[in-house]
């Protein structure tokens, strides 16, 4: 198991969805089968990270936790803290700072959506080797809407501009930051931008000044989706169905992760999905555990 903890951040007010989120986290509107919140979740599940702080509204945390809980029915352990207002990304950092301690971290924000071939084991090959900051980066059309990294041939980060009018690159940095233990006093020196926010492009600029920021491509045969408007939310709903639908597998299906990973055993995956019989998903659920007992 990687020595490392992460930081789910599924704060913000979803504002480009109105009025669907007007009661609803955006985090907890469904992509296909399941709440959007299961993607990321999955993620750091995948990595090998099973202890995790889920940050988020005061509003939204109580729906939030009564679909998570402590974690322990899947082999984790959630703990929750409130932002109470959505003063940036990298105020997750000084929000998980007690978390954090001294270990690595892993901050993944609650509305990207990953999935790509041998992405599991990139990922773990990062996480246990974090020496300054790793960031992932993804060929994008329209730059301007993204933290924008520039690199050297070895992924050595050069600059990284947020949001740049006039992009020098099409690189954007996704939603998941691998930092070691120096980000917690890295993100007590940043100041807050023009826009009164914690910009996490400041801290990853932190660690670019230090030498110690690198980023890994994700490569253009992989899917990074996020979610935040109701065209990308759609776009992902159709991505999810068509691959499970063709594949007869499930994308991020936290109790049959958990399985895989050795975080619960069968008879455990077997009863959380007799809970939810009466979807698709939990029938899934059952087969999955199935097979596990009769192998
Ligand atoms: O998705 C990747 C991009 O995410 C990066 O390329 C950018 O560098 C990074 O700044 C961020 O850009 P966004 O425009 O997507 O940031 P946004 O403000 O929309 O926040 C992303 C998610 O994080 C969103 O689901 C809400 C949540 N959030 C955001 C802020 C600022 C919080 O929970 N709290 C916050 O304070």
């Amino acid at each position: 198991m990687v020595r490392m903890k992460g930081i789910l951040l599924a704060g913000g007010r979803g504002t480009r969805l109105l009025p669907a989120t007007l009661a609803v986290s955006k985090q907890l509107l469904p992509v296909n089968d399941k709440p959007l919140i299961y993607f990321p979740l999955s993620v750091l599940m995948l990595a090998g990270i099973r202890d995790i702080l889920l940050i988020t509204t005061p509003e939204d945390l109580p729906q939030i936790r009564r679909l998570l809980g402590d974690g322990s029915r899947l082999g984790l352990r959630l703990d929750y803290a409130e932002q109470a207002e959505p003063n940036g990304i990298a105020e997750a950092l000084v929000i998980g700072a007690d978390h954090i301690g001294g270990d690595p971290v892993a901050l993944i924000l609650g509305d990207n959506v990953f999935h790509g071939y041998s992405f599991q084991e990139r990922l773990r090959q990062e996480c246990d080797a974090v020496d300054g900051c790793v960031l992932f980066g993804y060929p994008v059309r329209d730059p301007h809407r993204y933290g924008i990294a520039e690199t050297d041939a070895g992924g050595r980060l050069l600059s990284i501009e947020e949001k740049p009018r006039t992009p020098r690159a099409n690189r954007a940095i996704v939603g998941l930051y691998l930092y070691d233990p120096d980000v917690v006093d890295i993100v007590k020196n940043i100041t807050p931008s023009a826009r009164g926010e914690l910009e996490i492009t400041d801290v990853n600029r932190a660690y670019l000044e230090r030498g110690r920021a690198r980023v890994v491509d994700l490569g253009r045969g992989f899917a990074w989706l996020d979610a935040g408007t109701p065209e990308s939310l759609l776009q992902a709903s159709q991505y999810v169905q068509l691959l499970e639908q063709r594949q007869g597998v499930r994308i991020a299906c936290l109790e049959e992760i958990a399985l895989r990973m050795g975080y619960i055993d069968a008879e455990a995956c077997h009863r959380l999905g007799v809970e939810l019989e009466k979807s698709t998903y939990g029938q899934y659920v059952i087969s999955v555990a199935e097979q596990f007992m009769n192998r």
